[in-house]
């Protein structure tokens, strides 16, 4: 069976079809406006994290205004309502640990010039040539492309201090119509930088979409050395006074996303995300909390940590930054990482993760946004073992609001840690039919 035909026939029918239950979805147009709700009281500031009840159209039925989705059935009114008032509060509560760790608890939004990266920083080697899954994403022929594309290298400041300047390279085809165009954004795996994601970018760029790709915390440059993510992660451990493991980012993408909705070339109903192992992780959790993130695709970044600790299951994970590990393994007197060091430096350094804000949790959230989970089969760091209860719980809450054809879990057979041409395909295609 071709790669693509396996991958679909894998595609754990978890996610499929399952008869809507009940809810019958109705949409009806309220205010002229995107308006954002908040569904917390807590707020303090212009990041929008509780919204719910108020949103964009979906694709099949849009129009430039604002919508209520409402439920017909009064069952599945209350059961839609008390869903929204728990993710309400998951999301005000994973704000709230957001903000524990901010320098300053806001600074103004601001944006910076910047200019083109000549030498990106990859912490390791890097990369000795194009690879085949980053070159194989859907392009348009566009005539002149090099000279129509635009290219923006700016920085939006999302706190005081060094690592509160996001730098972001925005790509898009220089043309007036539509005046507002679709954002992708893309973030890059770990050690790398949004410069890896250039041929992503310019694919996106060429079909109409602006394409955005940023460094995260202590990647590219916001990085001076090989080790100057590990060095953040020890130093998080030591100090418990910052989150360098996905949270830290996962602020300045909601800042980022305040920043994309005031653009006059955007339209703010349609950002999607998506991203690659640590990035798929970003997006996971930037969309989690973010519901203007519209389209979301994680590919192999989603993982149950807790089942992970429990399952014996968290060693290739660990790996992948084990001087962390190492550094706490030390410091808590055992003689090899266990599962212990690992709880405690997710405790320490992203609290929450093992826990509340799991994948069983904060997955489902992300409903009745268009979510597609890429993986592979064979992947330690994401076992698909660990995402079966995570994938059962999303499918339940698509399906609970008369949306489970917008979810889906594919795991590509014969597959590890890995992004594939096929997920870069499918992602693609996902975006062009939800975004
Ligand atoms: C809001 O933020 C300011 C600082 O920006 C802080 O002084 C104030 O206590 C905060 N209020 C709440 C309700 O969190
Ligand atoms: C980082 O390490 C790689 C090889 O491990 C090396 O090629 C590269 O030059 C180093 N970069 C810096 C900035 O030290
Ligand atoms: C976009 O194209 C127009 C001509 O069609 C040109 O005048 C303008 O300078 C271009 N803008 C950028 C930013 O390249
Ligand atoms: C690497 O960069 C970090 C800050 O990004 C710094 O703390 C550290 O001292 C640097 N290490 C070396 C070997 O220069």
């Amino acid at each position: 069976m071709p790669p693509l035909r396996r991958a679909m026939a894998l595609a754990l029918a978890l996610a499929l079809s399952a008869a809507a239950a009940g809810g019958h979805v109705a949409v009806t147009a309220r205010h002229p406006r995107r308006q954002l709700a908040s569904g917390s009281g807590r707020h303090n500031d212009s990041t929008t994290t509780a919204v719910t009840t108020l949103g964009c159209r979906s694709k099949s039925n849009r129009a430039p205004s604002i919508v209520c989705v409402s439920h017909s059935h009064a069952t599945s009114a209350t059961v839609a309502r008390s869903k929204m008032a728990a993710a309400a509060d998951l999301r005000a509560s994973f704000r709230e640990v957001l903000l524990s760790r901010r320098r300053d608890l806001q600074v103004p939004l601001a944006v910076e010039h910047g200019s083109p990266v000549k030498h990106p920083l990859y912490q390791g080697s890097p990369p000795t040539g194009p690879s085949e899954a980053m070159e194989s994403c859907p392009r348009k022929e566009v005539e002149n492309f090099r000279e129509k594309l635009i290219e923006e290298n700016f920085y939006i400041i999302t706190e005081s201090g060094e690592q509160g300047r996001v730098p972001v390279l925005l790509l898009k085809i220089n043309d007036t119509t539509p005046k507002r165009k679709p954002v992708i954004v893309l973030l890059h795996s770990s050690y790398k930088c949004k410069e890896w994601l250039r041929p992503l970018l310019e694919a996106y760029a060429s079909r109409g979409y602006i394409s955005v790709a940023i460094d995260s915390r202590y990647h590219g440059e916001r990085a001076n050395n090989n080790t100057t993510y590990i060095d953040a992660l020890k130093s998080a451990w030591r100090n418990g006074d910052t989150m360098p493991f996905i949270f830290d980012t996962v602020w300045d993408l909601i800042k980022l996303g305040d920043h994309l909705s005031e653009r006059e070339d955007v339209d703010p109903c349609r950002i999607g995300i998506t991203g690659e192992s640590l990035g798929g992780m970003h997006a996971w959790f930037a969309a989690f909390l973010d519901t203007r993130y519209s389209v979301v695709v994680p590919i192999i970044g989603v993982q149950g940590f807790r089942w992970a600790i429990d399952n014996n299951k968290w060693q290739a994970r660990a790996d992948s930054i084990k001087p962390l590990f190492e550094e706490a393994r030390i410091d808590l007197g055992k003689s090899e990482i266990d599962a212990e060091v690992v709880e405690k430096v997710w405790d320490k350094i992203a609290p929450g993760l093992d826990s509340q804000f799991d994948a069983p949790f904060s997955v489902p959230m992300i409903a009745p946004r268009p979510l597609l989970l890429l993986h592979g089969a064979d992947d330690p760091r994401c076992p698909v073992s660990g995402l079966q209860e995570p994938v059962s719980r999303a499918a339940k809450a698509y399906e609970e609001v008369g949306s489970a054809d917008k979810f889906m879990f594919v795991a590509e057979q014969g597959i590890g840690h890995q992004m594939t041409a096929n997920m870069v395909k499918q992602a693609s295609d996902w975006f062009d039919r939800f975004l």
